[in-house]
Order: C-alpha cells, then sequence, then structure tokens
C-alpha cells in the first residue's frame, strides 16, 4: 500500500506500457499495469473514460501482499484510500458504477464504513450490498417452504477462534456513483419468482418470470484443500465482479477498471463477458502471485 509521501511519483518511473495484454472473448482486451493505483490511473487514464469500477482495496488488515505494507495508521490509511477515490472519480464517467468491496475485522467493526465515509465527500453511496459468503437456514423457520426439505448450511468462511467475536460471514459492497442517478439493469442478475403465481399477479412482473435479485448477494468462494491452493490471501469470486458489471448495465464497449486488481478476478469477469478492462497492482510481476495470474489466465480464456 501506498504511503501518503509515495503518492506521488517523482520519477514517473510508472511508464503507459502494461506488462500484460490479454485477449479475451469476442476480441476484447484486458490491460494490466504493475503500477501503484493511483500513480497507474494517472499516467494512463483519461478523465470520464471509464464505465464501471469494481474493486477490493487492501484492508489494512496486515495481510502480507509481498511489497506493500498493510498496516497503516487508520487515519493514513482513509487518507489514502479518500486520494484513490479522487482519481477514481476524475476517471470515472458521469453515468458510471464504483463498487468497492470491503469487510470489517473483529476489533474495528467500523472499518467499513470509515471508508465509506472517507468517500462521501466525492460520491453518493447509491446502494448497499451484503455479499454473504456463509449462510445456514433451518427448515423449522422456514416452515413449509417448498423444495426446503431440511436444515441448510453452506458456503466457506475464514473462523475465527475468539470467546468475543463470531465468525464473519459477510462483506460490504457499495455502489458508488456521481451523482446518485445512475441508470442499472437490476434484472440481469434477477432470480425466478417461488411463487409463480406472482407473474400474473403483479403488473410490475411484465409477464416474466424474474425479479430483482435486492441486496444480499450469496457468493460462495472457491473450495480449496490447503493453503497452499489459496491464489492470493485477499481475492474475491470472479462472480462478484461478474454480477457488478452486469447490474451496471452491459454493453460491448463497457470499460471496466480494477486499480487493485490482485489476481485478477475482475479482468477475468470482464474477459468472461467480453468487454474491455484495464487494472493495476502494485506487486511485482514476477513475484508470488504472478503464476497464478498466469494459471488464470490461461484456464478461462
Ligand atoms: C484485497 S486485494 C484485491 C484482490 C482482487 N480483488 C482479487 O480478487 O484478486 C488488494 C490488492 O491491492 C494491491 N495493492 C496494495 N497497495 C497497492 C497500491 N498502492 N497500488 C496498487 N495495488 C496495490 C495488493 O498487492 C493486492 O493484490
Amino acid at each position: 500500500m501506498a504511503s501518503q509521501e509515495s503518492i506521488i511519483d517523482k520519477n514517473n518511473t510508472h511508464k503507459k506500457t502494461p506488462y500484460k495484454n490479454i485477449t479475451g472473448k469476442h476480441g476484447s482486451t484486458s490491460k494490466l499495469f504493475f503500477a501503484d493505483c493511483l500513480i497507474g490511473m494517472n499516467n494512463n487514464l483519461e478523465d470520464n473514460s471509464i464505465d464501471v469500477v469494481v474493486t477490493s482495496p487492501p484492508y489494512n488488515t496486515g495481510i502480507n501482499y509481498g511489497t506493500n505494507k498493510d498496516n497503516l495508521p487508520k487515519k493514513e490509511y482513509l487518507f489514502w484510500l479518500k486520494q484513490v477515490g479522487i482519481e477514481i472519480k476524475r476517471v470515472l464517467k458521469n453515468n458510471g458504477s464504483f463498487f468497492l468491496n470491503i469487510g470489517n475485522k473483529p476489533t474495528d467493526q467500523w472499518i467499513a464504513w470509515d471508508v465509506g465515509f472517507a468517500l462521501r465527500e466525492n460520491f453518493v453511496l447509491q446502494n448497499v450490498f451484503h455479499w454473504v459468503k456463509s449462510i445456514a437456514i433451518s427448515k423449522e423457520d422456514v416452515r413449509n417452504y417448498p423444495n426446503m426439505i431440511g436444515d441448510i448450511s453452506v458456503g466457506h468462511f475464514k473462523p475465527i477462534c475468539s470467546n468475543r467475536f463470531v465468525n464473519d460471514y459477510h462483506e460490504y459492497i457499495f455502489h458508488f456513483t456521481k451523482e446518485g442517478n445512475t441508470m442499472i439493469d437490476k434484472l440481469s442478475i434477477g432470480v425466478p419468482y417461488q411463487d409463480k403465481t406472482n407473474i400474473k399477479r403483479w403488473k410490475s412482473t411484465n409477464k416474466q418470470d424474474r425479479r430483482d435479485r435486492g441486496n444480499t448477494w450469496f457468493i460462495l468462494y472457491n473450495t480449496i484443500k490447503s493453503r497452499n491452493d489459496r491464489p492470493h490471501p485477499a481475492s474475491f469470486p470472479t462472480k462478484l465482479p461478474e454480477k457488478c458489471i452486469k447490474l451496471h448495465g452491459l454493453r460491448d464497449d463497457l470499460v471496466v477498471m480494477h486499480p487493485f486488481m490482485g489476481i485478477g478476478s475482475t479482468a477475468i469477469a470482464s474477459s468472461k463477458l467480453g468487454i474491455f478492462f484495464v487494472g493495476f497492482d502494485a506487486l511485482l510481476p514476477n513475484s508470488l502471485f504472478s503464476d497464478c495470474r498466469n494459471i488464470h489466465y490461461t484456464t478461462f480464456f
């Protein structure tokens, strides 16, 4: 993570050359830059050029990203993310969407909202989504729901060993926009009605068997058997950026950006959807995660 001092790259070392260009579905391209995100965005992106930003920043929870410190004093961390927000605002189109995924930590249950507040001056918070990673539903609680034959307990999570804190099964996805009036395509990620009589009964359905999914998104992590299988210490599943991009509204000429792209989950989602992606990560491409990046790209494209 950049400290306040390194926000300005005095030697302009991060040139306008992606370390990797990848061709995806329908000829869409992904440009991956090895760069600090502030410098990378500043050096490479025009004003009002990006339709959708889907990102999760370093959470400042002391994760070892290889080259970056992830334990800044909180005030400094929030100040830095505010600068990142200002740069995102510059490059985002006026009707663009900025999805920011962030979770809390047991000892600081405010951190996600503190980050939200740090961005409040520059964006309108248009929607708040809850990324649910695990959930337990007892048959007893839902009673005679069709298809529900027993108790359900699904999802993967990192257990918290503590007498004070429960396991944390969710994270936020803040949907920021410039004015709060960005049109979205709710039904693109909609769900079928459970009770099909609603389709006829409600005029607003337009006779379609599809309703708004709402703001709770159950998205499963890939199953991993050992720590060594984990490609990145803090990546999100590709279904997360995929949902965000579709919700914003898919178009062939869409440009998606992730300033902290990690192993490129958002690049993979963009490529699958056949749209253009540009991403930055301060981690050296030849360090720990680059192999995983290669594996992912060859697997998914
Ligand atoms: C929470 S992870 C994002 C993971 C990503 N969403 C994925 O699914 O792979 C944060 C990433 O930010 C990167 N990072 C940290 N400081 C950075 C900076 N100043 N500029 C760009 N990337 C940075 C880290 O190397 C890490 O890969």
